[in-house]
């Protein structure tokens, strides 16, 4: 894919096809007025009728117009004029480049108005265009047999109108190596999980690491697990055939003493709920509990993809959750890497048992923040649905960070408060704590956990569990969110 910008004369631009935008009131935009003056007013006559009306969403697709050198014109509808802000803009051009993928168009000029430059700055035109196109340009990872449709012919997008085209280039680069980092959370988290086993992730995240320059990858194996001392990650995994694995990503872009950003991904490639078997309808979606970890391996290959100037460090726990002769029970004592004893009242609890472990491996790099990724939750669900992911954590400059980053890059997340009490019902007579505590706030309660595992860390949690997959009609992973940690991870490099 080769993206740039156009900067003058669309009517001679040589591109297969120009995208430009209408207002609801049948009105083409600044841009599209120009190319409707180049081909004597036929767009306008177009809309005339009536027939194109310029709703959010709506294409239409014109051909071979006199006086311009494209071929075809694509307009898609930007609302109307009041509501014309940044998410109509990025519906406009989601709709279009939806529609460009389903022809044999293979070079376009995006020529859509902006929104005031507060909304959508230059920087960030370019990367929503090359985001935009990944995401309508992906195709899902199936495993059917019959003939596959052609693959979409674009090859080429520009991007504009642009006031400053090097911030826009810019964005450009950084929103195409986004995109193709959230084309490997996606190809990851939607395999089955009999490919893709706490192993297969292992292998993948060697294998991505070999590709890109400055990535290194180390993998611990049950052996090596145990020699850690991660009592609690075992007690997940002791109940599979599947042996567990310890993945170790290191991006090195600053000089070696400077402290890493550590991203720390929950790995369960399928979660049965153990021996707190889960209810049998949608249980075929906890292959996706492992998006946390694709998200983190993802992540890592975009710091090398851009080599930002940081260091970055992700660690994947990956196991798999199931019921069997020699599974964890309910009321089993496990000792954590930390020492502390947990009473594991639920198997299904999982996430947290093998996050606690990672996290106290996090410490031994002096991190400066460790964020988890995890599809933690059904209550994080329940409480924020599937818009925002929750965030908590026991550093609030590290969570505004998030938040700003995850405004920024369209893939938002919301804070849920983690203050004392939430750690209350976590008391257990028999071990230092239980793992679960009872239903209500139960996102806030998790969290709680983690959080007596990292005292002294500045830390954060996301917990995904809403926004990493879509059920139904659309079932697949999202790719969330790898475009708010790429984000937070340029601007830490940057600042
Ligand atoms: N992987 C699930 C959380 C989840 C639920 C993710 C729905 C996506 C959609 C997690 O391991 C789990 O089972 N959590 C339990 C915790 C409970 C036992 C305290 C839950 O949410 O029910
Ligand atoms: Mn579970
Ligand atoms: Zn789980």
């Amino acid at each position: 894919m080769e993206f740039g910008v156009w900067t003058k004369g669309l009517a001679t631009l040589a591109v297969d096809c120009l995208v430009l935008g209408v207002f609801e009131e049948g009105e083409l935009s600044g841009e599209g007025r120009a190319v409707d003056s180049a081909c004597g007013g036929r767009l306008k006559r177009l809309l005339g009728r009536g027939d194109f009306v310029g709703r959010p969403g709506e294409t239409v697709l014109v051909g071979d117009l006199p006086g311009i050198k494209a071929s075809r014109v694509l307009l898609t509808g930007l609302g109307t004029k009041k509501q014309f802000q940044r998410k109509a803009w990025r519906r406009a051009c989601q709709a279009a480049l939806a529609a460009l993928a389903r022809t044999r168009i293979d070079s376009c000029a995006i020529a859509l108005d902006r929104p005031e430059a507060k909304q959508l700055d230059d920087y960030y035109l370019g990367r929503q265009v090359a985001e935009l196109t990944g995401a309508a340009l992906y195709r899902i990872n199936d495993l059917k047999t019959a003939k596959k449709p052609p693959a979409p012919a674009l090859k080429k997008v520009l991007a504009g109108p642009v006031r400053a085209a090097s911030a826009a280039q810019r964005g450009l680069r950084e929103g195409a190596a986004i995109a193709a980092a959230q084309t490997i959370q996606r190809d990851l988290a939607n395999l089955p999980a009999n490919v893709c086993t706490p192993l297969y992730l292992a292998e993948e995240a060697r294998a991505l690491a070999k590709r890109h320059a400055g990535l290194r990858a180390k993998v611990l194996d049950e052996a090596a697990i145990r020699r850690e001392r991660m009592g609690c990650l075992l007690a997940v995994s002791q109940g599979s055939k599947q042996p567990p694995r310890f993945i170790v990503l290191e991006y090195q872009g600053a000089p070696k003493g400077r402290a890493p950003v550590v991203l720390v991904g929950k790995g369960v490639t399928f979660d049965t709920g153990g021996i707190s078997l889960k209810d049998p309808p949608g249980m075929d979606e906890m292959k996706f509990d492992m998006s946390g970890a694709a998200a983190v391996i993802a992540s890592l290959t975009l710091a090398a993809q851009l080599r930002l100037r940081l260091n970055v460090v992700g660690l994947v726990a990956a196991v798999e959750n199931m019921p069997g002769g020699r599974a964890v029970k309910p009321g089993d004592i496990a000792t954590s890497a930390s020492g502390q004893t947990v009473e594991i009242l639920n198997t299904d609890a999982e996430g947290r048992l093998i996050l606690c472990d990672a996290l106290h491996y996090a410490r031994r790099f002096q991190p400066a923040a460790v964020i988890d990724i995890a599809t933690l939750t059904g209550a994080c669900v329940v409480a924020l649905g599937h818009h925002h992911a929750g965030v908590m954590g026991n550093d609030d400059r590290l969570i505004q960070e998030l938040l700003a980053a995850g405004t920024r890059a369209e893939d938002r997340c919301w804070q849920l408060p983690l203050s004392e009490e939430y750690a209350e019902p976590l008391k257990s007579n028999f071990a230092d704590f239980a793992n679960v505590g009872g239903r209500d706030g139960g996102a806030i309660i998790a969290a709680a956990y983690l959080a007596k595992f990292t005292q002294g860390l500045k830390w954060a949690h996301l917990d995904i569990a809403g926004t990493a997959y879509q059920s139904g009609a659309q079932k697949g992973s999202t790719g969330r969110p790898t475009p708010l940690l790429a984000d937070f991870l340029i601007h830490r490099a940057a600042h």
